[in-house]
């Protein structure tokens, strides 16, 4: 059986993707069903891309040697503490507000909410590590070589963007044409 973890798999099973085959990604903003809560969920989910693109950019640049230490330090607990908060409470909001909506609206997609709820819990086993491996970075930084903690944080985040890109990306694939499809209330 195809290995369905976030971090083995390469996309959703065409058992789940019957309503994405019928709406495709590009027709999802024309159809009459796309709300304003769609479109404010699916731009989270861009931030999040957004934010871990400039914290493994942040990484580059000093490693670069193109941004002081105190700087990269400094910037990046920032935003490192604000993405994975930030992420932390998205999860939790569609664990206990939007699924539980949408998982019972179509029997054929209930294993894909199933799946869902295991990649928040595979996420959060790295979001923890990667708050540990930015705050080693951070200690790192006034110690014999910085280098080796920004080194460290950039692989972390290049695989944590791999792991985010597959569940965002499943996840829109799921959720969207469920909620194009049915329209249910949620507030
Ligand atoms: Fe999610
Ligand atoms: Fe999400």
């Amino acid at each position: 059986m195809t290995d369905l973890t976030l971090e083995e798999r390469e996309g959703l099973p065409d058992a789940l993707r019957v309503l994405v085959e019928a709406l495709p990604r590009g027709t999802w903003e024309a159809h009459p069903n796309f709300s304003p809560l769609t479109r404010f969920w699916l731009d989270r989910h861009l931030m999040f891309r957004d934010v871990l693109g400039q914290l493994t950019q942040g990484s580059r640049d000093f490693l670069d040697g193109n941004v002081a230490p105190d700087r990269y330090g400094h910037e990046t607990a920032r935003m490192a503490q604000f993405f994975l908060q930030q992420l932390h409470s998205h999860h939790d909001i569609e664990d206990h507000h939007y699924f539980p909506v949408l998982e019972g609206l179509d029997d054929r997609l209930g294993r894909g909410f199933a799946l869902l709820d295991a990649d928040h819990k595979a996420l959060d086993g790295h979001i923890d590590a990667l708050a540990k491996g930015t705050n080693a970075m951070l200690k790192g930084l006034s110690g014999p070589d910085p280098r080796k903690g920004a080194g460290d944080l950039e692989r972390q985040l290049g695989a944590f963007d791999l792991f985010l890109d597959r569940h965002l990306t499943d996840e829109e694939d799921l959720v969207v044409p469920v909620i194009l499809t049915y329209a249910p209330e949620i507030h």
